[in-house]
């Protein structure tokens, strides 16, 4: 098959599409910002305040995912690739989008399997699931820290990914408040036109235009999504 005629799907999520595999979510009750200020483990000052709480945090973050498996819903993303062009774009650090077999994802937070030099950016390494502890440092002597986009940073990714959102034919928002710039404003790059569904089970505010809201938890909607927008496609090719 021709992948060039492949209709463009952007699938845009958040923690609540890892919720089901039991990775809690930020802002819902009981989430990690209920347990830890973000302040103190997010930013640039709180690194600078106290590192070694931020690596034990992300340390944690790290060893649960060996714990966790992907769920029926980043499955379900995945079998939409043999009909459609799909870009993930992920606000998460975990890697179940990579695990559950999806071969275009992009992290807008970065991850947590990756380790960079506070001091030379660039400096980026693959750790698996070791831990980062003080004084673990990059080949030129500068202290490592976990490879995330902690707020008040920049999102280097945001204009290749404001730009593939541009041409999506279809738009798929999966468990996320839409609370974090710029990542939410994502939702607004796509072209007026394009077909967007949101799923969460909670309530959402929004005003954009031919959007669905699917109000599901992703582990029972998108497989059933993914299944009609498969049919949908199919018809119509027929
Ligand atoms: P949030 O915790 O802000 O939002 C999670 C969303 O998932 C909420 O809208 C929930 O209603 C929804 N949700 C919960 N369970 C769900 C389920 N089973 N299926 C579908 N949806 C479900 O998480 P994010 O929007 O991802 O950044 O947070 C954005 C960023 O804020 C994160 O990347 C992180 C955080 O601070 C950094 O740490 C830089």
């Amino acid at each position: 098959m021709d992948l060039s005629h492949k209709p463009r799907i952007v699938v845009l999520t958040g923690a609540g599409i890892s919720a089901e595999s039991g990775l809690k979510t930020f802002r819902d009750s009981g989430g990690l910002w209920e347990e830890y200020d973000i302040m103190d483990v997010a930013t640039p000052e709180g690194w600078q305040n106290n590192r070694d709480l931020v690596l034990r945090f992300y340390n944690e973050r790290r060893r649960q995912l060996e714990t966790v498996a992907p769920n029926a819903a980043h499955k379900a993303i995945v079998l939409l690739e043999e009909h459609f062009n799909v870009d993930i774009i992920t606000q998460n650090v975990d890697d179940l989008h990579e695990r559950a077999g999806s071969r275009h994802v992009m992290h807008l937070h970065g991850e947590l399997r990756k380790a960079r030099s506070e001091k030379y950016p660039h400096l980026v390494y693959n750790i698996g699931t070791k831990d980062i502890n003080s004084g673990d440092n990059c080949e030129r002597g500068a202290q490592l820290r976990p490879d995330i986009v902690w707020f008040g940073e920049d999102v280097p990714l945001i204009p290749l990914a404001a730009e593939i959102v541009s041409r999506a034919d279809i738009l798929i928002v999966v468990g996320t408040s839409l609370n974090v710039y710029p990542a939410a404003g994502l939702l607004y790059s796509a072209p007026y036109e394009c077909r967007k569904y949101l799923v969460d089970p909670n309530e959402s505010t929004n005003n954009v235009f031919n959007l669905e809201h699917i109000k599901a938890k992703a582990g029972t909607a998108m497989p059933v999504l993914v299944k009609r927008l498969i049919k949908e496609l199919t018809t119509k090719n027929r």
